[in-house]
């Protein structure tokens, strides 16, 4: 496996950004918009479970996978602290995390009452969203490409490393022996949970910006269906791609995206700072 490397975007946050950042379109704007608020809880998360469950793996059996594992936790943390800048932008332009709260109560109720196994199966599956929205935008850059020129860079960085460690939950989670079965079920549970808590964030950001008015409703549904359902809407993507994951066979890199992933590291270099694992 090709090593995993972590780098930090070159953005200055106090700058700020405009409301409607992704080429004025606040429909496809708040879209982002709602992951973002989504990310610093959900990735803590994830560090907490991926680093429990890799306490007791045997690290002399597995130590490339010891390494990945070190690295998606460095990538990670480096993915919450950029998001809680971008987030604190957002709270200073009026928006509020309403999941936050409910966020916190369903992590504790996880940490209380499942096993280590089976919370890494529901991060797996959590994992398997984001590499599918990276491999979307990495596949679709035109959805970002007139956006303010540091946001595109937050949101290109953020799909290339999603891209890069997609492997590592799937691969700790198969080495501690892990199943099919409750793989599934923990990803039915993910998808259920992730679409609740993107639909309230994503319509309260809209109904706060006032395009859910009976004035603007039309404009708003035309940029909403287009973002999401279009020629080339992220829908069809999620879709096609979740199910892939239900297969037996499924591997993260069946989907071998690393030709993009390559491509787009190459023209944004300069502004990525490597850091050590
Ligand atoms: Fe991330
Ligand atoms: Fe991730």
């Amino acid at each position: 496996m090709a090593s995993i490397t972590a780098r930090v975007p070159q953005v200055d946050w106090s700058k700020g950004f405009d409301r409607h950042w992704n080429d004025g379109n606040p429909a496809v704007t708040h879209a982002f918009n709602a992951l973002s608020f989504i990310f610093p809880q959900g990735e803590q998360f994830f560090i907490q479970v991926v680093r429990e469950a890799s306490q007791k793996l045997e690290h002399d059996k597995y130590p490339e996978l010891v390494k990945d594992v070190k690295a998606f936790i460095t990538q990670e943390s480096a993915h919450t602290y950029q998001h809680q800048q971008y987030n604190s932008q957002l709270e200073q332009q009026g928006y509020k995390n309403v999941v936050h709260n409910y966020m916190r109560r369903l992590q504790m109720q996880a940490h209380k009452r499942l096993s280590p196994l089976t919370k890494l199966a529901l991060v797996s599956g959590y994992e398997h969203y984001t590499a599918i929205l990276g491999n979307y935008l990495l596949n679709n850059p035109q959805m970002i490409d007139r956006a303010d020129v540091d946001m595109a860079l937050i949101w290109g960085w953020h799909s290339a490393e999603e891209t890069e460690h997609k492997a590592v939950c799937f691969d700790l989670y198969k080495a501690m022996g892990g199943g099919w079965l409750r793989r599934i079920l923990a990803f039915l549970f993910a998808t259920i949970d992730f679409n609740i808590i993107y639909a309230r964030l994503y319509m309260n950001l809209l109904r706060h910006d006032g395009c859910l008015k009976p004035v603007r409703l039309f404009k708003t549904l035309r940029q909403y269906f287009s973002f999401f359902y279009g020629r080339k809407g992220i829908m069809w993507h999620m879709i096609g791609y979740g199910f892939l994951y239900l297969s037996p066979g499924f591997h993260p890199w069946n989907n071998n995206n690393r030709a993009l992933l390559n491509a787009w590291l190459s023209k944004n270099r300069p502004r990525l700072k490597e850091v050590n694992n």
